[in-house]
């Protein structure tokens, strides 16, 4: 099968698209033929070897001290289950997916196995491969953060780095939650985060968001441009501030917020499960979540998914087409 592989850390030149085995699944596992996944700044973190602050060494030791111990990057995709193991009986072939593919990746090819208890869905009916192929990531986060947070119908949520594809996602869901929704973003996508349904935007080129007079219940970051030293001016009583992109303190759960106001820090990796897949599924259908795409282009065009990931400014999500997806589409 073809795949986007990596040997060394290093640019988007990097990546080369060539023929890699193809995997074989396992009793309890399925073979998913994939039609579409996206490039990630988690993929963009992986192939630089570039981490949040004080998580470098940890990281390295888990991925790759020298160079990457997996050659396919890729988390999150949308395809077809084409072949499942002995014991499987969650998913029959056929099934359209969902999935995530943890820490090891491997979406960013044709196949991939996947554990049958891991983090797979059912993919929404009324989105496309390409849409469903960028839901995990961004949504996936958005629900493990804004569920931790014990968001609820009524609340102010702010999000910082609204345009970006954790941050659309948030604002996506934190609306379908019910809650006031305060976009931050450069005002170039001040239009694109009003129509995934922000009730505010603030334009942090002009201004920051602890200027206008506004409190919030929940201010999630997914830049580190913000800090909860800064947040905490305008946290209202029992506010909670989401380091998404968080320092190694946050990421342990070892930051702490003011205890007179009962406020509190919330970081660490977004667990990726089937049952939070599943919700983003239901919010699709409902007609709550549809994931932005910025850049969509085939595998073969892995290098220029990278380059526009690595700008850091991309608008909702990138997403790389696999040939069976070219080929049913000219084939219809
Ligand atoms: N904790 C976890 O488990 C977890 C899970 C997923 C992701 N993450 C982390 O979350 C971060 C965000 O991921 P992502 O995929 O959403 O990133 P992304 O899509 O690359 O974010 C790009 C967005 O960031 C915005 N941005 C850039 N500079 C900004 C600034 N100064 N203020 C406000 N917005 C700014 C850009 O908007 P403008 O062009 O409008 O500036 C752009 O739309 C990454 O560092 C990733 O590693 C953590």
């Amino acid at each position: 099968m073809k795949a986007a592989t990596i040997d060394r850390y290093g640019p988007p030149e990097i990546v080369q698209v060539r023929d890699v085995p193809t995997p074989e699944p396992k009793e309890d596992e399925v073979l998913i033929q994939i039609y579409a996944a996206s490039v990630t700044s988690g993929d963009w973190r992986l192939r630089t070897a570039t981490f949040p602050d004080g998580m470098g060494l940890l990281a390295r030791l888990a991925m790759g001290v020298f160079r990457p111990r997996n050659a396919v990057l890729g988390n999150d995709l949308s395809g077809v289950v084409v072949q499942t193991g002995s014991k499987v009986t969650r998913f029959k072939v056929g099934d359209r997916v969902i999935a995530q593919c943890g820490a090891g990746g491997g979406a960013h090819a044709e196949y991939c196995c996947l554990p049958e208890s891991g983090a797979i869905a059912l993919m929404p009916a009324n989105l496309s491969f390409e849409q469903a192929g960028a839901m995990g990531f961004g949504g996936g986060t958005a629900v493990h953060f804004l569920k931790k947070a014990r968001l609820k119908a009524g609340e102010k949520l702010l999000v910082n780095g609204a345009s970006g594809s954790v941050g659309s996602a948030l604002v996506e869901i934190g609306k379908a939650m019910g809650a006031e929704v305060t976009a931050v973003c450069s005002g170039a996508n001040a239009e694109m985060v009003r129509a995934l349904g922000a009730d505010h935007v603030v334009d942090y080129t002009q201004t920051s968001y602890t200027e206008g007079g506004q409190s919030f219940d929940v201010v999630a970051d997914t830049v580190g441009t913000t800090s909860y030293a800064e947040a905490k001016r305008v946290l209202n009583q029992g506010g909670r501030f989401l380091a998404i992109l968080g320092n190694i303190a946050a990421m342990l759960g070892l930051a702490r917020g003011d205890k007179a106001m009962g406020h509190s820090i919330i970081g660490g990796v977004a667990e990726e499960s089937a049952e939070n897949l599943a919700e983003l599924t239901r919010l699709a259908e409902a007609g709550k979540f549809t994931p932005a795409l910025d850049l969509v282009v085939p595998l073969e065009q892995a290098v220029e998914a990278h380059r526009r990931v690595e700008t850091g400014r991309k608008r909702g999500n990138v997403v790389l087409t696999m040939p069976v997806l070219h080929a049913t589409q000219s084939s219809s």
